[in-house]
């Protein structure tokens, strides 16, 4: 089966090594769109414009299961995709709030892009998941993802520099981070060293996992 996958860049590719593991044999293009990251500083109006492109060309490719590696257009243009392109499957990269809400933590941190953090679907991941007594703290990290783009191949200095000036005011140690953009996924190590005490999630093995259900199906 042809798959497609597109992010805004590398962040992506943390979710296509997790499908890999699960289906080897599988015909993959992705698409690394880094020409247009930031897609968490953008518009959706902009959003539904990128995101038609990559999926035409995937769809040209022969792809029929399209995996949206993205945090940020999966919650703010699935819904338009799956719309426009009825004859495709998506599959989408959300944050794992639902996981992380389905443990015994108090305290939960979610790190995303700016548009990930402002979307209706974070909204009601939150109203559909959180349980009493549980305080979840939505921060919004603006340049993160591009600055990983950018320097992730180089020295990683300017990351942590950014990282620890959008952390300043974060909750100190969390019982979970979930990260909510696919390009954190790539500097689990440096979260992690901020953070010792705290469990790092992310969604990539559930949508590896939805891309497998959606292979074995009649
Ligand atoms: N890697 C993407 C995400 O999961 C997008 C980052 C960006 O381009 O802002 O949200």
């Amino acid at each position: 089966m042809k798959i497609g996958v597109f992010d805004s860049g590398i962040g992506g590719t943390t979710v296509l090594a997790e499908i890999k593991k699960l289906l080897p044999n599988e015909e993959y293009r992705y698409i690394a769109d880094s020409k247009n990251c930031p897609y968490g500083e953008k518009s959706d109006q902009e959003l539904e414009r990128i995101v038609t492109k990559n999926v035409d060309e995937l769809k040209n490719w022969g792809a029929k299961i399209i995996v949206i590696a993205c945090n940020t257009a999966t919650t703010r243009c699935i819904d338009y995709l799956r719309q426009k392109y009825p004859e495709l499957t998506f599959i989408g990269t959300e944050p794992a709030i639902k996981l992380a809400t389905n443990t015994d933590a108090k305290s939960i941190l979610v790190l995303a892009t700016p548009g990930t953090i402002a979307s209706e679907r974070t909204k009601s991941l939150l109203e559909e998941n959180q349980k009493p007594g549980q305080k979840i703290t939505l921060l919004a990290c603006p340049g993160l993802a591009d600055t990983i783009e950018k320097c992730y191949q180089d020295d990683h200095t300017p990351i942590r520099d950014k990282l620890a000036e959008l952390l300043t005011n974060a909750p100190k140690s969390p019982d979970i981070i979930v990260l909510g953009c696919t390009h954190y996924s790539l500097i689990k190590d440096e979260i992690q060293t901020l953070f010792p005490s705290s469990k790092l999630i992310d969604g990539n093995l559930g949508v590896a996992h939805r891309v497998e259900a959606k292979l074995h199906q009649p």
